[in-house]
């Protein structure tokens, strides 16, 4: 938590109001909010040059704590600028409220070329991540120490919104030692429910679905329909076995170095285990039509740093229906033989488009019913 202690806020916000002051972008509020909220310890503001370069090469801060994707703010030139003479900044929301005041350390110019190769290991901008970086990214970053003044506030869902604190509370609350997160950008279907449902059940764990309502891939079905569609889902769960709460990061769509970053950000919010499924942050294609990585690279990714995570993956393969079972497998656990049925999330966007029913094997009314709304509105 960067959150000055409730005494020193007001002091903090009327010296925020003398600062030289930017106003951040969606992609840094989220940030923010994650740093000020403990969501990104050990992270105590934006790195510094020394652990921006050690997180590009080798997915570690400068203490040698793995830290695999780099979070750093960037700004205009007209901006880096004016920190050279006056270090100290207040950060606004895009109402113009104060949220924190950053002592700026380092300020650099960023080589987006060289971050890119080493967090996405492409310069494609069919990438969503990499072109982020070319086309939204200011060209200076900088690094320093934060004070927070209160986390960004939220109109929608206030109920789901819960910050690391407030999640371990509750998981105390309900007697939970054992936790599985879901991490999902997406609708829940069927194969997800049953995914997590085992998840939680192998581990002798509560389960906590934490969809991500801050920015995902372009494209994307809204939080703001997922979050009803998740609600319909939940009554698929026995009670008490899982908490729905919203997690307010910006994806990178890095894959495999995303994978990981989930992950710790998950054991900061008192997850004892993560599930990584098949394509686990995965930005589709390029621009000649191949993944950027491989399906399962994520899961390679967290074995090798298990020990150190200190959160245990939960690993799937692909879940597909077996329509002679009448239930979803994995897809190394099909017998011989056996017919399959799956629909990928392309499949399901064109079906949706042309009104073509969607099975009962793959989804559940209402969320349809509510994929339609979205889709019609759109
Ligand atoms: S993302 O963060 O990985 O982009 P997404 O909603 O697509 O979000 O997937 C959430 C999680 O479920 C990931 O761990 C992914 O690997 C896993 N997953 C999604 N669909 C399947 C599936 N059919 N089989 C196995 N794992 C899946
Ligand atoms: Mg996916």
């Amino acid at each position: 938590m960067l959150l000055v202690p409730g005494e020193e806020r007001a002091a903090l916000e009327r010296e925020a109001a003398d600062l030289p002051h930017i106003t951040l972008n969606a992609r840094q509020l989220c940030d923010l909010e994650l740093l000020l909220n403990g969501g990104f310890a050990p992270l105590q503001g934006y790195s510094s040059r020394k652990d921006y370069d050690c997180v590009l090469e080798s997915m570690r801060l400068e203490n040698g704590a793995l830290w695999p994707v780099p979070v750093v703010l960037d700004v205009s030139g007209n901006v880096a600028d004016g920190i050279e003479k006056r270090p100290r900044l207040a950060l606004l929301d895009d109402g113009g409220a104060p949220l924190a005041v950053l002592d700026a350390g380092d300020v650099w110019r960023a080589d987006f070329e060289r971050e890119a190769q080493c967090v996405f290991g492409t310069l494609d901008r069919a990438h969503p991540g990499v072109r982020y970086l070319f086309e939204e990214t200011g060209p200076f970053y900088i690094g320093g120490r934060l004070r927070g003044i209160r986390l960004p506030r939220h109109a929608d869902f206030p109920e789901y919104r819960r910050t690391p604190g407030e999640l371990r509370e509750k998981f105390r609350a309900m007697g939970w030692k054992r936790v599985v997160a879901f991490q999902t950008r997406n609708p829940l279907h069927r194969a997800h429910v049953e995914l997590t449902q085992n998840a939680a059940s192998q581990n002798r764990a509560g389960l906590l679905l934490h969809p991500v309502a801050g920015m995902t891939k372009p494209g994307d079905v809204d939080h703001i329909c997922r979050v009803r569609c998740y609600e319909y889902v939940l009554k698929h769960y026995a009670p008490g076995s899982v908490i729905l709460a919203l997690l307010p990061l910006a994806m990178r769509m890095a894959g495999p170095r995303e994978a990981l970053w989930h992950a710790l950000i998950r054991k900061n919010y008192g997850c004892t285990h993560f599930i990584v499924g098949r394509d686990h942050a995965g930005p589709g294609v390029d621009g000649r039509g191949a993944p950027f990585y491989d399906p399962y690279a994520a899961q390679e990714l967290l074995r090798t740093h298990q020990a150190e995570c200190g959160i245990e993956m939960v690993p799937f393969r692909e879940m597909v229906y077996a329509p002679d079972e009448g239930r979803y497998l994995p897809v190394d656990r099909i017998p011989e033989n056996t017919r399959i049925l799956r629909i990928s999330g392309t499949r399901l966007r064109e079906m949706m488009a042309s009104g073509e029913e969607i099975p009962e094997w793959f989804t559940y009314p209402e969320v349809v019913e509510e994929l339609r709304r979205y889709s019609s509105s759109k």
